[in-house]
């Protein structure tokens, strides 16, 4: 495994490789690290799927607001090394952050509208600073496939918009969530959280299974799929609500019925963590269509 750490040596090698093995296929993993087993259910896929593997790691400041965890976030490069290594992860970037930003950098990537609702609605911001290091990443991995995890299913919406809208010649793989086993989805935020919290979390997961089971039963309400979640999140001392949404998964359009496949998702609070999570919730009809 290559761990690379300058954009300069990264463009250098893949040149190279790619006029040795003409038509090699790159698989892209971007991470912020901490790797957890949802990133290396990505990494594996993209193994599968593709010649080589590409993972970077990097923490990227722009999309943490200045209330938020970037100081804290948790890091472990050498773990991280370590289980790409095991995972035969091909090159490892690791740029800095001077290596990603120039002090003079200007350019901001900016998705309209499906970025100022939702998570976007309560971390101004956030979304501009994913896609601008993603779409930096792709520029300089260049990669044929990238891979990212349905539990973030607003970034993939954005991120699957922007490489459209950009016309970036990528496909965009978006990979089940991997959960602990009491359905608490794998983050590495839930590194925040005490052992009694990640207990309690596992209402999130619960909350929308309830919700999923009640749709497969033939509610289609969007108002009171939405009231399910509500009941069983407050059932949890210590949970805070954010937000509870149900919206179409491509337009993130809202829905007062289901009629094509809708993205149930929720944002909560616990020991000051903030968690999010998502079902896809699809309609017998559009599920054979
Ligand atoms: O999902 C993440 O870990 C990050 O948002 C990403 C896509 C690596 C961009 O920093």
């Amino acid at each position: 495994m290559e761990i690379i750490r300058s954009i300069r040596e990264y463009r250098g090698h893949i040149g190279s490789i790619r006029s040795n093995r003409p038509g090699v296929s790159i698989g892209f993993v971007p991470t912020m690290g901490y790797l957890h087993e949802g990133h290396l259910s990505l990494i594996d896929r993209a193994r599968r799927e593709n010649d080589l593997v590409v993972v970077s790691l990097f923490v990227n400041p722009k999309q943490f607001a200045q209330n938020e965890d970037f100081d804290s976030y948790p890091r472990d490069e050498n773990k991280d090394i370590e289980l790409c290594r095991m995972r035969q992860v091909d090159i490892l970037f690791i740029p800095g952050e001077p290596e990603m930003y120039e002090p003079s950098h200007l350019t901001v990537v900016h998705v309209k509208s499906i970025t100022e609702i939702m998570c976007g609605g309560f971390r101004p911001g956030h979304f501009d600073g994913v896609t601008t290091v993603v779409g930096k990443l792709f520029h300089i991995v260049q990669p044929n496939r990238a891979y990212f995890g349905q539990k973030d299913g607003q970034q993939t919406c954005v991120i699957q918009r922007m490489t459209r809208d950009l016309n970036f010649d990528i496909e965009i793989i978006v990979c089940p969530t991997v959960r602990e086993p009491n359905g608490l989805a794998m983050s590495s935020r839930n590194a925040y959280l005490s052992p009694e919290g990640r207990e309690k979390a596992a209402a999130i997961y619960r909350s929308l299974q309830e919700a999923d089971r009640s749709f497969r039963k033939g509610e289609s309400n969007v108002d009171r799929l939405i009231r399910i979640v509500h009941r069983e999140l407050s059932r949890v001392p210590g949970i805070k609500i954010q937000y509870i949404e149900c919206r179409n998964t491509i337009s993130l359009k809202e829905i007062s019925v289901i009629r094509h496949p809708a993205l149930l998702a929720v944002a909560v609070f616990l020991e000051s963590v903030r968690l999010i999570d998502n079902v896809i919730l699809t309609p017998k009809e559009s599920e054979s269509s």
